[in-house]
């Protein structure tokens, strides 16, 4: 999708349709509403007046050959209650608007920010929105295929001095949001293509086209590492593992400034191992890497936004099957850190193949960790898909964190990690257990387990199981991978 910036008056633009939006409850006829109001002989005021045009959020009004103008179409898109509009709903109303039109075989169009848009951070929530709204899930189908997308769109209303800020917008939301769909189409990909060595060979050619070094490890140099809790994830499979290491250098960073270590799930399929999972939804289980594909999206999105501190991320990536030579329930492994686990349960799977990439990103030097993972469906009892379960053990981190999602309108949770849930990953035989023994909690014991690797180094963890993956579509966004998190990541690394 081509972007670009128009600075005439809107009545006089050609297009296939201009888009505006109004709020709900008499909102002032002024800024770009004005203009058009003027323009058409007052037709907004009297939809407004007839009460057809509410304002609603997400509410279409679609008018054809509006009188006054020259496009062909105007389309004026329910923003809501206008002080509690946000970018988020700036993102998604300007989704919403694409694929209202995108439905209706448009193929280029004219957007209009409401003045207190018109600025660069605006232009990119814009960029952001349509670039996540023009992608489509259905890359098998032959048949029937949503081969509509929308191949251009202006942004209008900037003044010509203002053009630049809004150039600069754009090609940052460009850039977020086709690392936000790089993830997507990577979390979409069935397990049979995308086993974890397919998975490194995408992260490299990402990493080529980025301009990042990245470099692969295969079973034997993962052995050589000692990562005994990955590799007794990978054992059950015929597909071996792979740790994907990619690195992000500042060309000057200051002295004392953090080293952020991106440790992702990238469990390629997870049929639970010898404890199998139930056959319904398993077929789901493909999206279990999308902790590792959301690190790659922000790796992506780095190489090119130039942040001043140095980020590592940091993916393991394997099957969980089981096959002859699976792990089986009660076996003890020792960890890369030298602590040695007792596998209660082989579906907790995520955290095994973390513990080792956390350990190594202590070893190279990380003084913040962040990992990301589909690790429990206890996440999704608590928070539905609504929610990203966070956890942290630095709470000043954690609220700079925190304070990310809010301005990227992604919504995150945090949840307790209370000394006395240690108690329950105790083990009889070994160092800790992959397991909480007691009621519930689940995901709150998953992440004490990764507390324990992370130990004193300043972590943060994201359970995304509830939130990696869209059941339904929305107005503004496609069923499949989300996405989620790529945004608020960018962002807190971009505030150091
Ligand atoms: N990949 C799953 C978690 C998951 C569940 C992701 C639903 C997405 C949607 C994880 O490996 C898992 O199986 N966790 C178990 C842990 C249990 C055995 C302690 C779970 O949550 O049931
Ligand atoms: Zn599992
Ligand atoms: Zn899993």
């Amino acid at each position: 999708m081509e972007f670009t910036v128009d600075t005439r008056p809107l009545p006089v633009i050609e297009t296939e349709a201009l888009v505006t939006y109004v709020f709900e409850q008499s909102d002032p006829i002024e800024g770009p509403i004005a203009e058009l109001d003027q323009a058409t002989g007052g037709a907004i005021r009297k939809l407004v007046q007839s009460a057809e045009l509410a304002g609603k959020a997400l509410e279409m009004t679609l008018l054809h050959s509006p009188q006054g103008l020259k496009a062909q179409r105007l389309l004026l898109v329910g923003a809501g209650k206008r002080d509690a509009f946000t970018g988020a709903h700036l993102r998604k109303l300007a989704g919403a608007a694409l694929r209202y039109l995108k439905a209706r075989s448009v193929k280029r169009f004219v957007f209009a920010p409401r003045e207190t848009d018109l600025n660069s951070v605006g232009a990119q929530t814009i960029v952001e929105g349509l670039i996540v709204a023009n992608f489509e899930s259905d890359k098998y189908k032959t048949e029937n295929k949503n081969d509509k997308f929308i191949e251009a769109v202006a942004l209008a209303g900037w003044s010509d001095s203002a053009r630049a800020e809004a150039e600069k917008g754009i090609a940052r939301g460009g850039i977020i949001g086709e690392s936000q769909n790089f993830v997507r189409d990577l979390v979409n990909e069935p397990a049979n293509r995308l086993t974890p060595r397919m998975l490194a060979d995408r992260a490299q050619a990402m990493a080529r086209e980025a301009g990042l070094p990245c470099e692969v490890f295969d079973e034997n140099r993962i052995a050589e590492l000692k990562m005994g809790a990955l590799l007794s994830v990978a054992q059950g499979s015929v597909e071996p593992p792979r740790l994907i290491v990619l690195t992000y250098t500042p060309s000057s960073a200051a002295p004392n400034s953090p080293a952020l270590g991106l440790i992702g799930k990238a469990i390629t399929f997870d049929t639970g191992g010898i404890s199998i999972k139930p056959a319904l939804d398993m077929e789901k289980m493909k999206y279990d890497m999308a902790g590792g594909a959301t690190m790659l999206g922000v790796m992506r999105a780095l190489a090119a936004l130039k942040p001043k501190i140095k980020v590592i991320a940091i993916i393991p990536s394997s099957e969980n099957m089981p096959g002859g030579g699976a792990q089986k329930p009660g076996d003890v492994q020792i960890s890369m850190a030298g602590k040695s686990i007792e596998v209660i349960n082989t579906d907790a799977e995520g955290r095994l193949v973390l513990a080792d990439g956390i350990a190594y990103a202590k070893q190279l030097g990380c003084t913040h960790l962040l990992d990301a993972a589909t690790l429990t469906g206890a996440i999704v009892v608590a928070l539905s898909n609504v929610n990203v379960g966070v956890f942290g053990s630095d709470q000043a981190f954690t609220d700079k964190f925190l304070a990310s999602a809010k301005t990227q309108g992604e919504k995150m949770w945090q949840m307790p990690l209370d000394e006395e849930y240690r108690e329950m990953i105790k083990s009889t035989i070994a160092d800790i257990q992959n397991v909480g023994t007691g009621k519930g909690g689940g995901a709150i014991t998953a992440a004490m387990f990764l507390k324990e690797f992370a130990g004193d180094t300043p972590w943060i963890h994201l359970d995304i199981a509830g939130t990696a993956w869209l059941d339904d579509q929305r107005p503004w966004i496609c069923k499949g991978g989300s996405g989620i998190a790529v945004r608020t990541l960018v962002d807190l690394i971009m505030s150091y």
